[in-house]
């Protein structure tokens, strides 16, 4: 680990909650988390990302069952500050879980496994957000036309795309608004924010950037591959 990964004394406490026991049903049916990505599992670009904010003091990742009962010994030598556990039959059921596994920290970011970049000014935004009291969701301005359609397929109405937003992950709150909102109903939950603006806390949104993708199926893997490549080619 490099060496401005380490805590700076007295600065705020987050832990980071990684859901990755989804079965990757539009990726036909593979554990998205463990797909080679340019050499490396998906999941390890994504904790990677994380673990390079100091700020960040614990990571949990919550897994399928067989790989919580015997992780990857790349996942259990990565980093002291990660460990996993088992997740749930849903994305809000695994975060939970995570969530209970984190210890004593000030703040919690929430990041989906299958998002292998973790653009570290979104992730700092995020973070400071949160810092501030409010919830943090990072996403982008939606870019096409919406519609909302009807049963049978007919448009019912063009919705101003101006105020439409796609919601990604990261996701920061101050871990008490966080704890409190996953002690609710989760059956409705698609992400975390809606969780906590349930509770009548302010949630801002942080723009991120095309990195910020989630490999959902598999062009959005060629597409990650690709972006890696290019991003390369431009080190010196
Ligand atoms: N996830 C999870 N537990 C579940 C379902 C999802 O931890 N029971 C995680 C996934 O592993 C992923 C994140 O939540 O990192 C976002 O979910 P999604 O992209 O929908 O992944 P899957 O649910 O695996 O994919 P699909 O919906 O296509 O089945
Ligand atoms: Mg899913």
């Amino acid at each position: 680990m490099s060496l401005d990964a380490t805590p700076t004394p007295g600065s705020v406490r987050v832990g980071v909650a990684v859901p990755a026991a989804g079965t990757g049903r539009r990726m036909g049916g593979v554990r998205k988390p463990f797909l080679d990505l340019a050499g490396e599992p998906v999941l390890a670009h994504a904790l990677r990302g994380l673990l390079a904010d100091p700020r960040v003091t614990e990571v949990v990742v919550a897994l399928g069952p067989d790989e919580a009962a015997d992780p990857p010994a790349w996942l259990a030598r990565l980093d002291a500050r990660v460990r996993v556990l088992e997740g749930g039959a849903t994305r809000a059921e695994s975060v939970r879980r995570a969530i209970s596994g984190l210890g004593s920290v000030d703040l919690i970011v929430v990041h989906d496994a299958a998002r292998p970049f973790v653009p570290r000014e979104v992730l700092s935004r995020c973070i400071e957000v949160a810092a501030s009291g409010e919830g943090a969701v990072a996403g982008t301005l939606a870019v096409d036309t919406m519609k909302t359609v009807g049963s049978g397929g007919l448009v019912r109405s063009t919705p101003d795309r101006g105020s439409l937003w796609h919601a990604q992950t990261p996701q920061a709150f101050p871990a008490d608004v966080l704890r409190r909102a996953y002690e609710g109903d989760l059956s409705e939950a698609t992400d975390d924010a809606s969780l906590v603006e349930r509770l009548g806390i302010p949630v801002r949104m942080v723009e991120g950037d095309a990195w910020s993708l989630k490999v959902t199926r598999p062009i959005d893997l060629l597409i990650a591959e690709a972006l890696l490549r290019a991003a390369r080619r431009e080190l010196p």
